[in-house]
């Protein structure tokens, strides 16, 4: 089976979680843009969703599934997205398609965190995968000397030879080189420094579930 058709697998797998009548959470990335495009299937059973940024709000409204601005909903139910690294207890590194930010705001708002994956994002610890950091872009060179005094290389993500702009309007590092064994202290530590918007460990906000996409089939792994 392809990457491709695993991350189908598991997009069409996710729909057992959302639930008839309430609003569901959706995440950003390929893996998502499998489950949006499965969700359109029964978009008639929910009111909608709240997306976690703009490439998916297009992509849930061209399938005709209403989107909701976060500040207009109350707790959502589950929040379905992909992740970049997850570790045996569901801690997440994610941000790799640069929504972190967002998908922090939705997942905090959301009672359970579905995880949908390939076996390959399955991890014994965090940081093999470059952490993203989302950045206010004057603060960038000195959250980059922080990372490299605790042994990480951080570097602004570019697009076509430019710094990445967020949907926030904000920059991106990513951070490889570090080893992170206690994902809840370094996901509180960093987000104290200033300028750092978002941190791309998802420890607070980590998955309820994980559907793995295997070779066998989807594996449902429960933290
Ligand atoms: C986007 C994310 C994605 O969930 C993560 O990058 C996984 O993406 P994909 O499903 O394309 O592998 O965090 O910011």
């Amino acid at each position: 089976m392809t990457q491709d058709e695993l991350k189908a697998l598991v997009g069409q797998a996710a729909l057992q979680y959302v639930v008839g009548g309430e609003i569901v959470g959706v995440g950003t990335g390929s893996t998502v843009n499998k489950f949006i495009d499965a969700l359109a299937t029964i978009k008639s059973s929910i009111p909608g969703a709240v997306s976690s940024s703009v490439a998916s709000t297009e992509r849930l409204k061209a399938l005709g599934i209403p989107v909701f601005d976060a500040n207009d909903v109350g707790e959502i139910a589950v929040y379905i997205d992909g992740a970049d690294e997850i570790d045996a207890r569901g801690n997440m590194i994610k941000g790799g398609g640069a929504a972190l930010t967002r998908e922090k705001i939705v997942a905090a708002q959301s009672r359970r965190f579905i995880c949908i994956a390939d076996e390959s994002k399955l991890v014994e610890a965090l940081g093999r995968f470059p952490v993203p950091v989302e950045v206010i872009p004057m603060a960038s060179q000195r959250v980059i000397r922080q990372f490299q005094a605790m042994g990480g290389q951080a570097r602004v993500r570019l697009k076509d030879g430019q710094p990445l702009v967020t949907d926030n309007g904000q920059h991106i590092l990513d951070v490889s080189g570090l080893s992170i064994t206690e994902p809840l202290q370094f996901e509180s530590d960093v987000n104290q420094w200033p300028g750092v918007v978002t941190v791309g460990v998802f420890a607070h906000q980590k998955a309820a579930v994980c559907l793995l996409g295997t070779t066998s089939g989807v594996k449902t792994l429960a933290f």
